[in-house]
């Protein structure tokens, strides 16, 4: 098991280059499936979720060359339409596959993901919206059958008008990408309107895909006979661009993230001028100066265009050491505190009430070993400890390594102390 060794105190100075986006590389990855011919991918991050997905459509069938963040994906030849649970269970994600399968080949067989740490997670209304443009569904030894009646010709799904009962992202990135080849129109109405999602629909689009209203809540697909190679590049990771910036607010400094994207981080760029951050935006670079204690944040996490869930976490990191006390309201996921546990055992003082947390800033937190237990959880420990006091070691980060690209090199750039025992 790999451990982060950290010393806390040092500030972060300097520029770090924000990778692609891991939740816009996942379902974009699954829309190779789609065609026949070559997708040509860029500025995809080496990150452990991403190797995972390459690995479940190779031993579908699928063609994958990986050259750095080059990515060329043709599924000329799938002969295998299952998704297995040894596969599923590590990455929730996998569940993407299921919209593609059943639009180009009829059928498809995933496993039901498990639960994880951050909620139960259900994929109900991925299956509700299958059903609704024709697949016949069966859950059975813990698998997702779906089957595409034979029409008059091929085995297609038909276009349906589908409500999502909860704004769902992958909910909305499954059907979007199942209705480009439907029979008819698609209209997807409460959609998820993160800009991973439009991120998706332009790579569906370049494939010839005939997508609009891709960004707001609701999305009209017009099916078509079928897609052709293209090429794509990812865009930049919003959540880890966020994380950097967090860190430097906890721990002072002056960064600059090249690469990134402001445009879609606004509500987190506010929330760290509320904490007296100094934020210089200029094209694709953010530069954030923080040179002063923050100041306790209130935060309260929806659906884009509101407050990201995934930044939850390392904003109470941030408010942990803050002046003041502040609220963390977390409406998506029902078990997504799992960090708190972790910061009372460096000092912090937070008190959890249902979905609400209560932190009471401390002017300093004392090292401690403690344990990851999700992806966005480990980031927080990790900011955590850039403050705390002395040595913090941060356990099970296989983690952080499922959704950050080489996070701790990029750390030491700009002068964290920070190193990987095993
Ligand atoms: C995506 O997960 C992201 N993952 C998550 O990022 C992110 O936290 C989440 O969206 C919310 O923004 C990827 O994009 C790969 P949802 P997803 O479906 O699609 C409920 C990270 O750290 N729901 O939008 O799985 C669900 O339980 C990860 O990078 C149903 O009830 O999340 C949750 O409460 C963590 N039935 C809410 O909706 C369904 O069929 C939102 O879930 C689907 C979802």
């Amino acid at each position: 098991m790999q451990k982060l060794a950290i010393q806390g105190g040092f500030r972060l100075n300097g520029e770090v280059r924000i990778s692609g986006a891991k939740n816009a590389a996942l379902p974009i990855l699954c829309a190779g499936l789609l065609s026949s011919e070559p997708l040509q991918l860029g500025n995809v991050p080496d990150m452990n979720d991403v190797a995972t997905m390459c690995r479940l459509l190779r031993q579908m069938g699928v063609a994958i060359e990986v050259n750095g963040g080059q990515v060329t994906l043709s599924a000329a030849q799938v002969d295998k339409l299952e998704a297995p649970y040894d596969m599923v269970k590590t990455m929730r994600a996998a569940i993407l596959v299921l919209g593609p399968l059943a639009a180009r080949f009829g059928e498809a067989r995933v496993s039901l993901p498990g639960g994880c740490a951050i909620g139960s997670r259900p994929v109900d209304l991925h299956i509700k919206g299958l059903q609704a443009m024709g697949a016949e569904i069966h859950i059975e030894h813990g698998y997702i059958h779906a089957q595409v009646p034979r029409g008059t010709g091929a085995k297609r799904l038909r276009g349906a008008r589908i409500f999502f009962d909860l704004v769902s992202v992958t909910g909305t990135e499954n059907l979007m990408m199942a209705a480009t080849l439907a029979d008819g129109v698609t209209v997807l109405e409460n959609a998820a309107r993160e800009p991973e999602v439009v991120d998706l629909a332009h790579c569906l689009i370049a494939m010839g895909a005939r997508i609009e209203g891709a960004g707001s809540d609701t999305i009209t697909i017009t099916g078509v006979e079928k897609l052709h190679g293209a090429s794509h590049n990812v865009m930049p990771d919003r959540i880890e661009s966020g994380t950097f910036l967090v860190a430097a607010a906890a721990a002072g400094g002056n960064i600059t993230l090249t690469d990134a994207r402001a445009d879609i981080m606004e509500n987190v760029l506010e929330k760290l001028q509320e904490a007296g951050a100094i934020i210089k935006v200029s094209g694709s670079t953010i530069n954030l100066h923080m040179n002063r204690r923050p100041k306790a944040v209130n935060v309260r996490t929806a659906p884009y265009p509101a407050f990201p869930t995934d930044m939850q976490a390392q904003f109470m990191a941030l408010n942990c050491i803050a002046e003041g006390s502040a609220m963390v309201v977390e409406t998506i996921f029902e078990n997504r505190f799992m960090h708190v546990q972790e910061l009372r055992r460096l000092g912090a003082q937070i008190d959890v009430e249902g979905n609400t947390a209560v932190v009471k800033g401390c002017a300093q937190l004392e090292g401690a070993t403690i344990m990851a237990t999700d992806l966005r959880a480990s980031a927080c420990l990790v900011i955590a400890g850039l403050v705390a006091q002395g040595e913090t070691v941060v356990d099970r980060i296989y983690h952080l390594d499922r959704g950050y690209e080489h996070i701790e090199a990029k750390l030491s750039a700009l002068g964290a102390q920070i190193r990987r025992v095993k």
